[in-house]
């Protein structure tokens, strides 16, 4: 009888080609399969001969060639092909084996998924992995959640083939149960989403109010990525501004409308429904909108002319580096409320998050991998009960060294640029630290002309008033709810 595999994954794209090449190289034998089976022929002949790598042409012969308790991996498109092959592979199971899904699953279809695949006596696996082609094969960040008892099942793959920092420790480890590891992953993106528009910020700023060339904005990233700034996506925007066509920037041919997959608009959309202000990140997503609609732009550029020029007459180098700073506290901005909207979820859905942990997980192997990220474990590992990340000393005290920073986003508004993440980072900061909010105002509207009620600040907390504001109204107040 032939050697039984460690693990079968379902999907030869190029996220589970690659993940697969990855586990077979860290010692662990693998069987591949495809929907569309010739795709096994092809990369069992392929990339995978000579490798500790099984093809199978049956999910019959898949599941037959593999230890037990047996674990499947599906890296197949998200939605209706996950349940659809959950389906296929159930009657072939046995109670125990472990259904894996390493794909962008939103996490209230896993949430869904892991209660009904248990409710069959079996075991579900719903996972962040992130990296792109490179992560998967040489090291990517997984963020695993689910059935808590499939963990040590695949606790030694997972880690054996996951990113690993500086001390060697690996970034993966267990999240959470239910959608947990695929609501991780999603933040993930929301927070990639944010930094990567903060760069783009930056850029324009630096392009636009300095007049700086690629070359000049080149050597400006390559300094900041020698900083705390260090960080897999400042490192490629170094890259990508030194890239030239015929001599010329290859960034300035580049056609400015973004596209996006969904998962920065998931993000916001679960902001939304936590109440929590995650309000760099949605900006973020809606900067990616407003870049799509470029006919529109382009003709109102013609029509809306009023506003300033862009004219610069400081300190250029000093106003780099406020914008470093400016960068930097924007980062942590993101990064706090990122942290908030995870707390808000753990308490939702019953999660004990590690939120040291996830930092980790995220300090390599993924797109949002930086220096910074070392930084924030240890804030929460000092602190797992921290409640910002903003209050944690030693952030708070670089926040605090960052003031000058601010002077970068009224620089931009002054100069008619727009910097929305810029903005919402420094606004939710102003805000965050302001202890009397005009919310007061707020509450008299509502209960104006809606007997909506209000608190007061020579009463107790929950004891409710309503003024009769016109003389005209009835004294009735409306009940009170929360949104
Ligand atoms: P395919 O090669 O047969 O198209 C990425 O698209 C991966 O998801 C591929 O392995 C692809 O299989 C698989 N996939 C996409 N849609 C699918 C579906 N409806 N059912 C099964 N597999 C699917």
């Amino acid at each position: 009888m032939a050697e039984l595999s460690d693990i079968g994954v379902i999907g030869l794209a190029v996220m589970g080609e690659n993940l697969i090449l990855n586990m077979a190289s860290k010692g662990f034998r693998v069987t591949a399969y495809n929907r569309t089976v010739d795709k096994v022929d092809n990369f069992i002949n392929g990339r995978a001969k000579g490798k500790n790598i099984a093809g199978a042409h049956s999910i019959e012969e898949l599941v037959g060639s593999l230890k037990s308790p047996r674990k499947v991996m599906l890296m197949v498109k998200a939605g209706k092909p996950i349940d659809d092959f959950i389906e296929t592979l159930l009657p072939h199971l046995q109670e125990g084996d472990i259904i894996i899904d390493g794909g962008n699953s939103h996490f209230p279809d896993t949430e869904r998924r892991v209660k009904y695949v248990e409710s069959k006596g079996l075991r579900y696996i719903g996972t962040g992995v992130s990296g792109g082609e490179e992560g998967a094969l040489l090291g990517p960040s997984i963020m695993p959640g689910g059935s808590k008892s499939a963990w040590p099942e695949v606790k030694p793959i997972f880690q054996g083939i996951a990113a690993k920092v500086a001390d060697g420790s690996p970034c993966c480890d267990w999240v959470g149960d239910g959608g947990a590891g695929h609501f991780v992953k999603m933040v993930h993106n929301g927070i990639e989403y944010g930094d990567m528009q903060l760069i783009c910020e930056v850029y324009q700023i630096m392009k636009d109010v300095l007049g700086m060339s690629a070359d000049e904005m080149h050597e400006v990233f390559k300094e900041w990525n020698e900083g705390e700034l260090d960080s897999y996506l400042i490192e490629i925007t170094r890259d990508i501004l030194a890239h030239k066509e015929n001599g010329e920037p290859t960034i300035d041919k580049i056609l400015d409308t973004a596209g996006q997959k969904g998962t920065g608009k998931w993000t916001g959309t679960v902001a939304l429904e936590l109440g929590i202000p995650l309000t760099l990140i949605t900006e973020s997503v809606f900067s990616r909108c407003l870049s799509a609609v470029k006919d529109e732009r382009v003709a109102a550029s013609k029509v809306l002319t009023a506003g300033p020029a862009p004219a610069f007459n400081g300190d250029k180098k000093q106003f780099i580096d406020q914008l470093r700073d400016a960068l930097y506290a924007a980062k942590v901005i993101s990064y706090a409320q990122g942290y908030q909207m995870m707390r808000a979820a753990a308490k939702e859905y019953g999660w004990e998050l590690n939120y040291g942990n996830i930092a980790l997980m995220w300090r390599g192997g993924c797109i949002i991998r930086s220096r910074f990220l070392g930084n924030i474990k240890e804030a929460f590992d000092n602190n797992p009960e921290l409640v910002n990340l903003l209050l944690d000393p030693y952030f708070a005290e670089k926040i605090q060294a960052c003031q000058e920073g601010r002077k970068v986003t009224a620089t931009a508004i002054s100069n008619g640029i727009p910097a929305p993440c810029l903005g919402a980072a420094i606004n939710y900061y102003d805000g965050y630290r302001t202890e009397r909010l005009p919310a007061n105002l707020l509450q008299a509207q509502r209960d104006y002309f809606g007997a909506h009620t209000y608190e007061r600040i020579d009463e107790p907390r929950g004891k409710f008033f309503h003024t009769n504001w016109t003389g005209r109204g009835g004294e009735t107040a409306s009940t009170t709810y929360d949104v």
